[in-house]
């Protein structure tokens, strides 16, 4: 039997998580097999009750699952602690801690939301982008890390962005391959006019690619990027990039789909994989059950496909969210003129209904 460990966390979290767990159920009993679950604190609520924001317990509790789906962390009533007592510190402990150095954002356009997105329809009409993130280095980990006072009155704080080869190589090497079962075209991503880790970056990836002769690559300054991003999207295949710019840009693809809350990602590299949607906590509209939870879904059809091998299943939920996109159903973020408004739970009710051949809403 497989298990779950999940990590539901702050503001819309649980909702969002409840719901992949209904969906997740229903696709498990289709497909004969078992799931068991646990649940652990991380991010703001361990915060409250441990005192810490990753308890060692969760931390025990995610090595020994088979996968880790998580809702989302942080909030306003957090934000005021320093850094390595916030919510999201938590969040970069499991990442490091499981050795999650590769992150997988898939930024595709559903059929029924083209006309969703912030930019034109034709412009973004069949995007279909895998922005590759290096998790576990560059800006984010990089030391020294410090603030002081300085002698003349004031402060100065200093993050240290740093890459070495190895840590670039094997991220370079995920998006090769990632690539190979797509569109075979990675553009990698990078400020090398400018940072000498950059230039380290964009040497080991272009020495790497002489043993991907089928991929094209192509390389791309991050601002360059970001501007394509929004004028012709549909260039892009695999974008490989660092940990900053790829939290960055892949908030942008995301957003190229219509709707953040309508995106997965996976998180790989360890032996245990760890899921979560792109989007955050939403504290404004926590509890409201008006959050939408295709992400969620989604992210749980990622731990089926990548942590359980289980890609049937996977494409089962996926088609199950694009029937229900399809005939018209929309959580408020999503919400189309025409649309039927639907809350959280109904939202995974529908999708969950789909799986198991129901349709009752159909
Ligand atoms: C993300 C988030 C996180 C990050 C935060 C919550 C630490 O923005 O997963 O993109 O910056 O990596
Ligand atoms: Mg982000």
């Amino acid at each position: 039997m497989a298990k779950i460990v999940l990590l539901p966390g702050d503001g819309i979290g649980p909702e969002i998580i409840r719901e992949a767990v209904k969906v997740l159920e229903a696709v498990a009993s289709i497909e004969g097999f078992d799931l068991e679950w646990e649940t652990a604190d991380m991010g703001g609520i361990a915060i409250d009750k441990h005192g810490i924001p990753l308890p060692e317990a969760t931390l025990a509790a995610c090595h020994a699952a088979d996968g880790v789906l998580l809702g989302a962390v942080g909030g306003p009533k957090w934000d005021d602690l320093p850094g390595q007592k916030r919510p999201e510190a938590g969040l970069l402990g499991i990442r490091k801690g499981l050795g999650l150095f590769a992150n997988l954002r898939p930024a595709k356009i559903f059929g029924a939301l083209q006309e969703a997105s912030s930019l034109k329809a034709e412009v973004v009409a069949g995007i279909d982008i895998l922005v590759v993130r290096e998790l576990t280095g560059g800006l984010y980990f990089g030391k020294p890390r410090f603030r002081e006072e300085l002698p003349g009155g004031g402060m100065r704080a200093v993050d240290t962005l740093e890459y070495s080869t190895y840590e670039i190589e094997r991220i370079a090497k995920v998006a090769f391959e990632a690539a190979r079962e797509r569109r075979r075209k990675v553009t990698s991503v990078d400020k090398a006019n400018i940072l000498e880790s950059s230039r380290l970056w964009r040497e080991t990836v272009s020495q790497l690619a002489w043993e991907y002769p089928e991929i094209e690559l192509n390389h791309m300054f991050v601002d360059n990027c970001a501007m394509q991003l929004v004028r012709n999207p549909g260039q892009f295949d695999v974008i490989l990039t660092t940990n900053m710019f790829g939290d960055i840009l892949s908030d942008a693809a995301a957003m190229l789909t219509g709707s953040l809350g309508m995106l997965p990602s996976a998180s790989l590299g360890g032996r245990v994989g760890l899921y979560e949607p792109v989007h955050g906590s939403a504290p404004d509209i926590a509890g409201q059950g008006v959050a939408n939870p295709l992400a969620a879904i989604l992210s749980g059809a990622m731990l089926l496909r990548y942590s359980l091998g289980r890609g049937r299943a996977a494409a089962l939920v996926e088609a199950a969210v694009e029937n229900a996109l399809a005939i018209g159903y929309r959580t408020r973020d999503i919400v189309q003129s025409g649309a039927k408004l639907v809350d959280t739970a109904t939202m995974g009710d529908l999708v969950a209904e789909a799986i198991l051949g129901g349709g009752k809403h159909g």
